[in-house]
């Protein structure tokens, strides 16, 4: 889970404290100021794209009328100044007859934007950037748009879930968030439906290190400068991007094939926090005999020290983890939930984040996986404390349908294990772990439901399971004790 303790806030229990032509023919040039009007050779209709991706919780996140497949995204970031100079490179696809599209941006000045090369119309509202094409975008066809902007990047605040995305930190920065965060450093479709692979020229002052996700691609040094290269190159969701800049004391590695990247903050004495980011590939391999085969191209975490970050997060390929969780000693349970995110999570990713459920149950039931493998602490007295032993608060709460404000709450994180244990239960220990690594192969780099997961998880066990998941997942009275089906 990811709170680090002390942070903890209960109740709502969340932190602690191409390029394809269109113009070629008399119909396709018919776009703004006309837009959603059909041309008058009746062909199409160029409507800009929606502002939003429409998901129930978060409806201006993400948008609407085309589809990523990858950013390549440079930056220069620095920290005396505290600005940021970027280009992002966004090749996507139209989903339908675009007169315009928005892109998610939040803060920082635009300074170019250019469609197929192209320069293009661009403006903003509020954290929406609207880029208008000298020509429509037709449904199915690729196209690029390049985006050049600059600023001091801020985070976003949110008051039921805190601060996310780009924080400047002592001699850094830390862009980092969940349910968003990466629109405050580049321009991005930001919801978790719209995956795509990332490059990342992350250029900073030589001495410092810029960790990223994914593989590391190389580094180079120019005047005084050295720029940081990261390729992910399995589909991820926006806010599972992140980069942390400072003085880091870095491990690498290679581990099965894929290199290991591994950071910690250099102002931690060198310990526990090590010792733990040290275990990664142990608990991956582990969780690797549950689950399947491990998703990514890379392993690591990121330990990082500024005091705002009291959480972890699965951010894709490398956690990044506050250094709070390693502050009583070792701490690999942290490290089981995060990976374990890596599976179900990052190349399993949510529809929409009412379902949030499926990420942090099935991560929390995986810490007890791992504490039963690596402890003898066993799953099924994990269940039985958790099930006497929680608030009341916790069974009002359905960690099906959360709401916004209870996104993270324990009901969530916890009861949503217990659901997972519950249904071990009913279906028994074959049907259960054939379930769990069938979930992940079919959904491997894309996105799921939690209907889904129950039509699986039915077809699988060949049992009826609605009375299962509506007690447990929508009700709100503590559900019976669990019993063979
Ligand atoms: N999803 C993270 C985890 O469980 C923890 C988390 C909860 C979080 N709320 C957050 C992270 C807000 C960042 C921002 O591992
Ligand atoms: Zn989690």
């Amino acid at each position: 889970m990811r709170l680090s303790g002390r942070a903890l806030r209960t109740g709502a229990g969340l932190l602690l404290t191409g390029a394809l032509l269109v113009g070629c023919d008399a119909t396709s040039s018919e776009t703004t100021p006309s837009a959603g009007v059909p041309s008058p050779t009746g062909a199409r209709t160029f409507k800009p794209g929606a502002a939003g991706a429409g998901d129930p919780y978060f409806p201006s996140y993400g948008n609407g009328g085309y589809d990523v497949a990858r950013y390549a995204v440079k930056v220069r970031y620095d920290p005396k100044t505290d600005r940021l100079t970027g280009t992002a490179t966004v090749q996507a696809a139209a989903t339908s007859d675009l007169s315009s599209f928005n892109l998610d941006l939040a803060g920082l000045t635009v300074r170019s934007v250019t469609v197929d090369g192209a320069a293009a119309k661009h403006s903003r509202k509020g954290n929406e950037l609207v880029v208008t094409p000298a020509h429509g975008l037709i449904a199915g066809n690729g196209f690029v748009t390049e985006i050049a902007y600059e600023g001091k990047p801020e985070p976003l605040e949110n008051e039921v879930l805190g601060e996310g995305g780009f924080l400047h930190t002592d001699d850094g920065a830390i862009a980092l968030g969940q349910p968003e965060s990466a629109s405050t450093w580049f321009p991005v479709n930001d919801h978790p439906s719209d995956k795509a692979t990332y490059d990342f020229e992350i250029t900073v002052p030589d001495g410092l290190t810029a960790v990223s996700n994914g593989v590391p691609a190389g580094k180079s040094d120019a005047d005084g400068w050295t720029t940081w290269k990261w390729a992910e190159r399995q589909p991820m969701a926006s806010y599972l991007s992140f980069v942390v800049i400072g003085k880091l004391r870095v491990t690498t590695g290679e581990h099965k094939g894929r290199p290991v990247f591994s950071a910690v903050d250099e102002s931690l004495g060198k310990g526990a926090a090590d010792a733990s980011i040290a275990d990664t590939v142990e608990v991956a391999d582990y969780l690797e005999s549950v689950f399947g085969p491990y998703p990514f191209d890379a392993y690591g975490g990121v330990v990082v020290a500024d005091s705002r970050i009291r959480y972890a997060l699965e951010t894709q390929s490398r956690p990044v983890y506050s250094a709070g969780f390693f502050r009583q000693g070792a701490n690999t349970d942290v490290v089981a939930h995060e990976l374990a995110h890596q599976w179900f999570g990052d190349s399993v990713a949510l529809t929409k984040w009412e379902d949030i459920w499926l990420n942090e149950g099935l991560a929390t039931y995986a810490e007890w996986l791992w504490a039963e493998h690596s402890d003898d602490r066993k799953a099924e007295s994990t269940f039985a404390t958790r099930y006497s032993g929680s608030p009341s608060s916790l069974w009002r709460v359905p960690p099906g349908k959360p709401g916004v404000e209870n996104l993270f709450s324990q009901s969530v994180y916890q009861r949503g294990a217990m659901t997972v244990h519950a249904l071990r239960v009913a279906i028994g220990d074959k049907a259960f772990f054939t379930l769990l690594k069938t979930w992940a192969a079919d959904k491997r780099n894309a996105n799921g439901t939690t209907a889904e997961f129950i039509a699986l998880a039915e077809r699988v066990s060949g049992k009826k399971l609605d009375a299962l998941f509506d007690a447990w997942l929508y009700g709100t009275t503590r559900p019976d004790q669990p019993e063979p089906l």
